[in-house]
């Protein structure tokens, strides 16, 4: 299923909604799905196309191209992401363009010529844009701002002064797809920000500082922005500052007051006791508390947990000792949370169980101080809670509850 558009007046939208596809990046589990987002932009000298979608959907790509512009009329196509999710309909759609007698000039980073010819095994007829370049095409202007790891190094933006249009790739983008294409079309969208934040820690997670760095750039460049154009999600026209909000939270690490965050796994239920006992805690001084498990019966999704800490002001991590270290699922987990939500300076509390030698709380508490935590604990009971084991974890919940408060 896809829509095309008209976002402003010659910018159209090219969307495509993927309900197929479960684990994206083969990693995140997304059951709400996710779109793809193209554009065309219409000039009185011909037709500039921005990214591509999904290659499953290439020959709807074409179709939909098509309904905006004759394909004869392209004569740009700007890439400003080499991901498969943007390029991966793209030598479908040369080859139309080429039958339709155009041989459109490719745009983008250097870096992308290179990957794009290798992944595909086509050749481009490409010129490389400097970081601030223009490019006046009939009575239009574009101009382009490098955006390096939003999401890859060769990441870029195009702005349209004409329509004061931001056109971002996969920054400002969401998993999820939206019922309607433009922010100006529902009544209340706090329900997005999850889909936003699940997103953003999922994907460019470990270059958070980037969003940041991006949108100083993008503020000190002194541009308009009235529209927001992004490859993923909700297209803003009515209030980008919403979407540049999330953004900008995310980016800064801003901590919900009194939000915590609990992730464990246990195998037999050890761990499971501590965690409802500190839980029980936590809720009785007042806090928050969201639980992901990896248990016999249940596995959360790690998609989710890691957009939840986007913004927790607090951890709890339950982890047992198996074979002499970490249990597998809570190894994947911190690993997932150092490389991907690694915020300094945040309080985690570790707590663990083990049968005869102690190995996984050390392990965890090592892996979440390097990430920048402040480590309370390992806590670890052999077996069940003793009175004396309650309160060394009665003395900890404090002290998280009086960082996270
Ligand atoms: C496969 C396996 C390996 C284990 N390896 C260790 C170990 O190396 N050291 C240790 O002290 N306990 C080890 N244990 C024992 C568990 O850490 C202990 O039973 C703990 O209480 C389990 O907590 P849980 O049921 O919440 O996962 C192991 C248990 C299993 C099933
Ligand atoms: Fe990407
Ligand atoms: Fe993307």
């Amino acid at each position: 299923m896809h829509i095309a558009k008209k976002v402003v007046e010659n910018l159209h939208l090219l969307r495509v909604d993927d309900p197929d596809t479960r684990f994206f990046e083969g990693l995140w589990e997304i059951p709400e799905g996710i779109t793809y987002n193209a554009y065309v932009l219409a000039t009185d000298e011909g037709s500039v196309v921005f990214d591509t979608w999904k290659g499953r959907y290439a020959d709807e790509f074409v179709e939909a191209v098509k309904e905006v512009t004759p394909l004869s009329k392209v004569r740009y196509v700007v890439l400003h992401h080499g991901e498969p999710d943007h390029t991966g309909a793209l030598p479908t759609f040369l080859k139309a363009v080429r039958e339709a007698g155009s041989d459109p000039l490719v745009l983008g980073h250097p870096m992308i010529k290179g990957m794009v010819e290798s992944m595909y095994g086509i050749k481009l007829r490409f010129k490389p844009v400097k970081d601030g370049e223009t490019l006046a095409v009939g009575d239009t202007e574009l101009r382009f701002i490098y955006t390096p790891w939003l999401h890859w190094p060769e990441t870029i933006m195009t702005y349209v002064p004409e329509h004061e249009a931001l056109i971002t790739c996969d920054a400002f983008g969401a998993y999820s797809i939206p019922p309607k294409a433009f922010d100006d079309e529902f009544d209340d969208l706090r329900w997005y920000e999850k889909h936003v934040m699940r997103y953003a820690v999922n994907v460019i997670g470990k270059f958070r500082q980037h969003v940041v760095k991006a949108l100083e750039k993008i503020r000190s460049a002194g541009i308009k922005v009235s529209v927001i154009a992004p490859s993923h999600g909700i297209v803003w026209r009515r209030d980008p500052s919403f979407i540049i909000d999330i953004y900008r939270r995310f980016g800064e690490g801003t901590v919900t007051k009194g939000k915590v965050v609990v992730i464990y796994s246990s195998m037999y239920g050890f761990v499971e006791n501590i965690i409802d006992h500190v839980v029980k805690e936590l809720e009785l001084r007042g806090l928050t508390v969201t639980t992901f498990r990896f248990t016999e019966y249940e596995h959360s999704r790690l998609s989710e947990l890691l957009g939840e800490l986007a913004d927790a002001a607090a951890l709890v991590v339950g982890v047992s000792t198996y074979e002499g270290g970490v249990v597998p699922s809570m190894e994947h987990v911190v690993n997932l949370i150092a490389k991907k939500a690694a915020y300094p300076g945040r309080p985690a509390l570790v707590v663990g169980a083990y049968g005869w030698a102690p190995t996984a709380g050390r392990i965890v508490k090592d892996a979440l101080t390097k990430a920048g935590y402040e480590v309370i604990g390992p806590i670890e009971v052999k077996g069940a809670l003793t009175d004396e084991v309650k309160s060394a974890l009665n003395a900890a919940v404090r002290e998280l509850s009086e960082k996270a408060t």
